[in-house]
């Protein structure tokens, strides 16, 4: 009888513990992995305040410096309004435009310009860093861009405009 409770006992701790596993494994399954937004810039520039947005007007106003912005490279600010990151980018010298980093494929966040591309570590989409159109898919759609306006030393982020 002691034995055919220990037995009972071993065989419920088995399948509680088998039960368990499962759980896990579903949960790991379909838990989404959210990359975390960028904070820095592409390119940091010694005493430009480390490519850091600043937001002016009660946060409405989004801006960086534009000493922060390389050629080549790119600041990172947040959407005021879903807080992801967006870049503000110099592709040419004197040329600036500004791009969502969540990737229109699947809402990854791309990775900062480089050599004139963003590309979303995702599933290799890669972008144009002047227009945010697609080089390489699977993405189809652009990464929507931003108004960006140059007030003397500052680049301020505009409205999204596609
Ligand atoms: Fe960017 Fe798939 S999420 S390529």
């Amino acid at each position: 009888m002691r034995r055919r409770t220990f037995l009972d006992g071993s065989i419920a701790a088995v399948a509680l513990g088998g039960a368990g596993l499962l759980v896990g494994s579903l949960t790991a399954t379909f838990v989404r992995r959210k990359p975390a937004p960028v904070a820095a810039p592409t390119t940091p520039q010694p005493g430009a305040g480390a490519g850091t947005a600043s937001a002016a007007g009660g946060g409405a106003k989004v801006s960086v410096a534009v000493a922060d912005v390389p050629v080549g490279g790119s600041a990172t600010v947040k959407d005021p309004a879903s807080g992801d990151a967006i870049y503000i980018l110099q592709p040419k010298a004197g040329q600036y435009c500004a791009l969502s980093s969540v990737c229109t494929h699947a809402g990854c966040t791309v990775d900062p310009p480089r050599g004139g591309a963003l590309s979303c570590p995702c599933h290799g989409s890669r972008f144009d860093a002047a227009t945010g159109a697609v080089l390489t898919g699977p993405a189809v759609k652009p990464l929507p861009r931003y108004a960006v306006t140059k007030d003397g030393d500052r680049l301020d982020l505009g409205p999204q405009t596609s």
